[in-house]
């Protein structure tokens, strides 16, 4: 097999490449073959490659390019090298450098003569950019899949606890009463937005490149719309140097996961936090922790922990595309090689982490007692009694802010909560005080008064989970 390959015999020099090296009187030095191959992480690209020659093949015929005898031979040799690499009995070699170089040379031990004619009209710049392009447009596809399931999952628990009171938090210290539905629900509009940018992403990188051949076109008579529409792409794209020289389709790609990896950092870090015998909001059972070797009463989040930590080598990735293609002039550089490596990387990693995410959001509860014992602490209700004044009073709101203030400094000073002081304690700040304002105090009542659109009111929530059915399910 791929006997073009050939090792070099002892004390010889390595034969020249049999696809290209015409004018080359030797092949490579052996660390020349190392630095300049891709198929170590090319062979990722075999399904595409495939796909893309057969479309091209096809095409060729069609324009009478290549006979259809030839266009048969191809079609099915392509066919055959595609099940030996579907069953693992095919063998990559590094001497033929990459993915492209590696079909070709078996479809010619396969089918002789015809397989020559199959690069007619074509380049490894556009074979590369088109292949790359369906892997990534496959990529986002089950980015946006993965996002969906995640979505549905954190949206069934934000139903169940609709109506479960937690602190809210700004600055990490507590704010407001919220619901852990509303919370969850936050979350559930951030990967809404991933998946619009995973759908924006895919619209925009829909074009196919192939027919740009090398950089300028090409002089045979090729049909660029048929390959374009056999491939799924919506047209051909319109400028040959950038057909081949364009990878922010791969940006975008790594744009859009980056900010996803960030969104599940931050909820992997609430559920760190959350975790904690400090916040006892939630516990995760035994599928999603870790014991400690040393401590025995340690069960640790190491799933959030390393979805947050993941998210650097996501983030990673598009620092390295972005620093890799900003100075190449155009159009095609072989440093445009090292584009594949930090997507397929991402891509691996997008899929853990998403998958890991599900399952803790499927698999936690809710320490209602927790959150209710957290969201005491902290006067949560001070707004709401601000509110009272302004509302009941007639108060300016600066000047009830203040008055507020001044009752949170006594409750604190005597160690309890707003709606443990007596009326006369209120009465000693603000005389007009009545006992009314008792009912605005609890974090109940002030939650279920935040029904402004948008707000955390659990018939708010009720409501807001059912429109996220319909949007995003
Ligand atoms: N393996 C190459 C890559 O991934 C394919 C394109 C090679 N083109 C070339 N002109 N050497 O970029």
């Amino acid at each position: 097999m791929n006997s073009s390959a050939k090792n070099a015999a002892p004390g010889q020099a390595p034969q020249s490449n049999e696809l290209w090296g015409g004018r080359f009187a030797r092949g490579p030095a052996e660390i020349m073959e190392k630095i300049n191959a891709s198929i170590g992480f090319d062979r990722k690209l075999w399904a595409q490659d495939i796909a893309g020659s057969k479309a091209h093949a096809a095409m060729l015929a069609v324009q009478g390019i290549i006979t259809e005898a030839d266009r048969d031979a191809i079609l099915s040799g392509l066919d055959q090298v595609a099940a030996e690499i579907a069953e693992g009995r095919f063998q990559f070699s590094t001497a033929l450098e990459d993915i492209h170089m590696n079909v070709e040379a078996r479809l010619k031990e396969l089918i002789g003569e015809p397989a020559g004619r199959l690069h007619t009209a074509r380049s490894r710049n556009d074979q590369v950019a088109t292949d790359f392009r369906l892997w990534v447009r496959d990529a986002l596809d089950r980015l946006e899949a993965g996002l969906k399931e995640l979505q549905a999952a954190l949206i069934d628990r934000a139903e169940e606890y609709a109506g479960t009171v937690m602190p809210g938090f700004t600055h990490l210290q507590v704010a407001q009463p919220v619901t852990f539905g509303h919370h969850l629900l936050a979350y559930v509009e951030m990967f809404g937005r991933d998946r619009g940018r995973a759908r924006d992403a895919r619209a925009r990188m829909n074009e196919s490149p192939l027919g740009s051949a090398a950089l300028a076109g090409t002089p045979y008579p090729i049909d660029r719309n048929m390959t374009a529409s056999a491939l799924g792409f919506d047209r051909p794209t319109a400028n040959s140097l950038d057909g081949v020289s364009d990878r922010d389709f791969a940006l975008d790609y790594l744009s859009t996961a980056s900010i996803c990896a960030m969104h599940l950092s931050r909820l992997a870090e609430e559920i760190v936090l959350w975790c904690t015998p400090q916040f006892r909001f939630i516990r995760l059972s035994d599928a999603f922790t870790t014991g400690s070797s040393i401590m025995p009463q340690k069960k640790n989040p190491d799933a959030a922990e390393l979805v947050r930590g993941k998210a650097g080598r996501v983030i990673g990735a598009l620092n390295s595309l972005l620093i890799m293609m900003k100075g190449l002039p155009l159009t095609y550089s072989k440093d445009m090689q090292e584009d594949k490596e930090p997507v397929f990387e991402a891509e691996e990693t997008m899929a853990l982490v998403l998958a890991a995410m599900t399952g803790m959001i499927r698999d936690l509860t809710a320490d209602e007692a927790g959150m209710r014992k957290a969201v005491e602490l902290g006067f949560p209700t001070a707004t709401d009694l601000a509110d009272w004044l302004v509302r009941n009073l007639g108060i300016p709101f600066r000047e009830a802010h203040h008055i507020t203030g001044r009752v949170v400094k006594l409750a604190e000073g005597k160690g309890c909560g707003l709606s443990d002081l007596s009326l006369a304690d209120m009465q000693g700040v603000e005389q007009r005080i009545t006992q009314d304002v008792f009912a605005v105090l609890s974090v109940e009542a002030s939650v279920a008064s935040r029904t402004s659109s948008g707000g955390t009111a659990p018939e708010n929530v009720r409501a807001a989970v059912k429109a996220a059915r319909e949007r995003f399910l």
